[in-house]
């Protein structure tokens, strides 16, 4: 057999171990700082969690979700999302007692799409939710959440946020009526992955990329005569936010996001540094899925990023502690080198060292790039009490006493 793993799913080491560590201190950080509580929940649920409110013709549904039968039949779903697991736990664990529930959580999703760069059948999510407040802020404080995260981890990319409202529910669906009718006189000019989602959700034509698809898009009807005053009042009061603020956006009437239950605000941050799996992060509101859900009849809105996404747009070599290599010549001054291991350890420093006692073969083996520091451990430090410390930086090789190394790499 020849070992391999499964297609579209990936193994993290290396300098991604430290991005993603990096990724979810900083998540950590801005939920504590916001009063955002952690929830996590299982990697699978009862599949009919998913297929109703992410829509029963939804791509993700009808062809991405990795779904088994247990022993005991019942249907099983490894999630593909986290905001309806975040809804059930918090039904089920009755969380929603004292309104607003703000949770966040980080964890792997399964959709079996083609994949691609960017695009994992496993892959990781930032998912941040507010559940029981139909105010503008709450989409307001997502928005600028998701903002400060991004701009704190990937402060030399290019994103921009794209915004638009879809209308309450009602005249969203009243509008689907509307476009359906329209691409259904048109079907012939259409690409056929669109011919198949005009019965489904025409919605989804809008944002096709199939030059065919843009040009009948273009003349369909929009959805502004469908928004209701306070759903522009709603909108334009988030944008009026965000211009107080200085955040940048584009208003893009083509925004309709993928998931069904949306609706209202949506939301992308989206870059060009990525190819066609652009989009860093992408939510909205959906109001009614909380209570179709089982749920008392409260409005939500969250957002969800992709670690993988976020990690291929940081900087190499992010990691900036102390790294000390530590090279001996010879087995005889094992005791010095242990005593400044100990120290390294009970100070937090980096460190390390690969069981060599050759000062050469113990340098060849070094990762040069990322290290900071060599602490060399010879006859002479061994003799006279003290260690050699080269800043590989600045080339300059200076001797100290045990209680003063510390210092020194920590200055
Ligand atoms: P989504 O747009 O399906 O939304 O996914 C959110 C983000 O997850 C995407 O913008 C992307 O960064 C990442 N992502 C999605 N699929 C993949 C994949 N196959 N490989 C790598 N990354 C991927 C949701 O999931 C909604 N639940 C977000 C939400 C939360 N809306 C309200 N609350």
């Amino acid at each position: 057999m020849k070992l391999r793993s499964v297609r579209g799913t990936h193994d993290v080491y290396g300098e991604d171990i430290t991005k993603y560590k990096l990724i979810e201190n900083i998540v950590r950080k801005k939920a504590e700082l916001n009063s955002f509580n952690k929830l996590e929940t299982p990697i699978f649920e009862f599949t009919e969690l998913f297929a109703k409110p992410l829509g029963e013709q939804s791509d993700v549904v009808l062809k991405e979700m990795y779904t088994f039968e247990d022993r005991n039949q019942e249907k099983l779903t490894l999630r593909p999302e986290y905001t309806t697991p975040m809804i059930r736990a918090a039904i089920t664990n009755n969380l929603l007692n004292e309104l607003p529930l703000k949770i966040f959580g980080l964890g792997p999703m399964f959709r079996r799409e083609r994949p691609q760069k960017g695009r994992y059948r496993q892959f990781n999510q930032i998912n941040f939710e507010i559940f029981g407040s139909n105010d503008f802020m709450a989409d307001l404080e997502l928005i600028i959440i998701g903002n400060e995260i991004l701009e704190t981890i990937l402060p030399n990319s290019n994103f921009i946020l794209n915004l638009n409202t879809l209308g309450q529910k009602n005249n969203l669906t009243n509008y689907k009526t509307k476009l359906g009718n329209y691409f259904k006189d048109k079907k012939e000019k259409l690409s056929d992955e669109s011919k198949e989602k005009i019965e489904t959700n025409p919605l989804r034509i809008l944002d096709s990329k199939n030059e065919k698809d843009i040009i009948i898009s273009n003349g369909a009807p929009t959805l502004q005569e469908f928004i209701s005053i306070e759903e522009k009042n709603h909108f334009s009061d988030i944008k009026k936010g965000l211009d107080f603020l200085n955040i940048k956006y584009v208003e893009n009437n083509k925004l309709v996001r993928g998931l069904d239950y949306y609706c209202s605000t949506v939301f992308e941050f989206k870059t060009s540094e990525l190819g066609s799996q652009d989009t860093i992060l992408g939510g909205g509101r959906y109001d009614g899925l909380i209570g179709t859900l089982g749920g008392p009849d409260i409005p939500g809105v969250g957002w969800a990023a992709g670690i993988e996404r976020i990690a291929m747009l940081m900087e190499p070599n992010i990691n900036n502690l102390i790294k000390v290599h530590i090279a001996i010549s010879d087995k005889k001054y094992n005791s010095h080198l242990q005593k400044v291991m100990n120290i390294l350890r009970k100070n937090n420093i980096h460190f390390y060292w690969n069981y060599k006692y050759n000062i050469k073969k113990s340098l060849s083996k070094a990762d040069s790039n990322n290290i900071n520091y060599i602490i060399i451990i010879g006859e002479d430090e061994f003799n006279n009490n003290y260690y050699s410390v080269r800043d590989l930086n600045t080339g300059q090789q200076s001797q100290f006493k045990e209680n003063e190394i510390i210092k020194y790499l920590n200055d």
